[in-house]
């Protein structure tokens, strides 16, 4: 009998301390963010002596253990570079720390973050390529990265992002082709911003295949060829910018395409 009380407490204590651990996990990773970025005296509320749950621009579950699920820190001028620690986050749906001025690469922890459906890094001066590793963000449906100084390609780990309904990565110095098979991996895509970076090669004819897309942007890169004739299949599309690129659309066939777009229903 006693034994058995013994043995429910110790396993009480060690449940307790499991809790705090995770917990502590969250606030060691928020700590080791906060350390790496200043500015506007914005994160003064991120002290120890309140929970980290009550910190400014954290939002947490209600389960026990606490766990961090948002993190929305949208034009407080924060300045500094993006700690790996972030990746600890585990639980984080939304990571959104757009329009600060923030610096260096994106850590590839990220990818961590299997439950991120939200992640707004756009507005910050972020350079480097994007880490392979966001690929295995596997929730994600919103991936904004829009107007940094980032350059390299899309690393092809990004076709396994198959929940995606938004990709802007606009405004960078982003270069490669697109792959070819582009229109065959985001079933839910509504938005795809590739505008004014140094893209090259054809537009894939694949792109017809993203039935949800209300939203493509390709303007001002160094896309060459004729525009796939077939983009009129893309039935909900409303807005499509092409301009500033190499097309060629000399002749009847190139052309083919704004008469395929009167297939648009908007
Ligand atoms: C983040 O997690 C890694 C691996 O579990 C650990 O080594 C590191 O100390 C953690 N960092 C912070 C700041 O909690
Ligand atoms: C710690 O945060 C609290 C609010 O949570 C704030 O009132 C207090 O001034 C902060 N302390 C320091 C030393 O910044
Ligand atoms: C990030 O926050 C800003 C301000 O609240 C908002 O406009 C923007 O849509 C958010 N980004 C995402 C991906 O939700
Ligand atoms: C952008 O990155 C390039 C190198 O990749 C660098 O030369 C340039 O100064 C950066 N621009 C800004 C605004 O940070
Ligand atoms: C993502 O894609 C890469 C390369 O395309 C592949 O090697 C990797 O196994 C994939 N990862 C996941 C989590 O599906
Ligand atoms: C579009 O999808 C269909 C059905 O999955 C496939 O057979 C076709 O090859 C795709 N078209 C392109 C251009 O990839």
């Amino acid at each position: 009998m006693a034994m058995g009380v013994m043995i429910l407490l110790w396993s009480f204590v060690t449940i307790q301390m499991m809790i705090t651990m995770v917990s502590a996990g969250d606030e060691a990773a928020l700590l080791a963010f906060k350390a790496q970025v200043s500015g506007g005296g914005s994160l003064a509320s991120w002290n120890s002596s309140s929970d980290f749950c009550s910190w400014e621009g954290v939002t947490c579950s209600r389960q026990t253990p606490k766990r961090a699920v948002a993190l929305s820190l949208h034009r407080m001028a924060l300045t500094g570079v993006l700690s790996p620690a972030l990746g600890n986050l585990t639980s984080l749906q939304t990571l959104n720390l757009s329009f600060n001025g923030l610096r260096g690469n994106i850590p590839g922890s990220l990818g961590n973050l299997h439950l991120l459906q939200n992640l707004d890094l756009s507005d910050n001066q972020l350079q480097g390529s994007i880490p392979p590793g966001l690929g295995s963000m596997q929730s994600i449906q919103i991936l904004q990265l829009a107007r940094n100084n980032l350059s390299g390609m899309l690393p092809l780990s990004l076709n396994n992002l198959s929940s995606l309904e938004t990709f802007d990565v606009g405004s960078n110095m982003l270069s490669g082709s697109i792959p070819v098979d582009i229109g065959n991996k985001f079933p839910h895509m509504e938005v795809l911003n590739l505008g004014a970076n140094h893209f090259t090669g054809t537009i894939p004819s694949s792109l017809s295949n993203l039935s949800d897309l209300v939203v493509l942007i390709l303007e001002l890169n160094r896309f060459s060829g004729y525009v796939p004739p077939t983009l009129g299949r893309l039935g909900v599309l409303q807005e499509l910018y092409l301009a500033e690129n190499r097309l060629e659309a000399n002749d009847e066939e190139g052309w083919e395409f704004i008469t395929s777009l009167a297939n648009c229903s908007a």
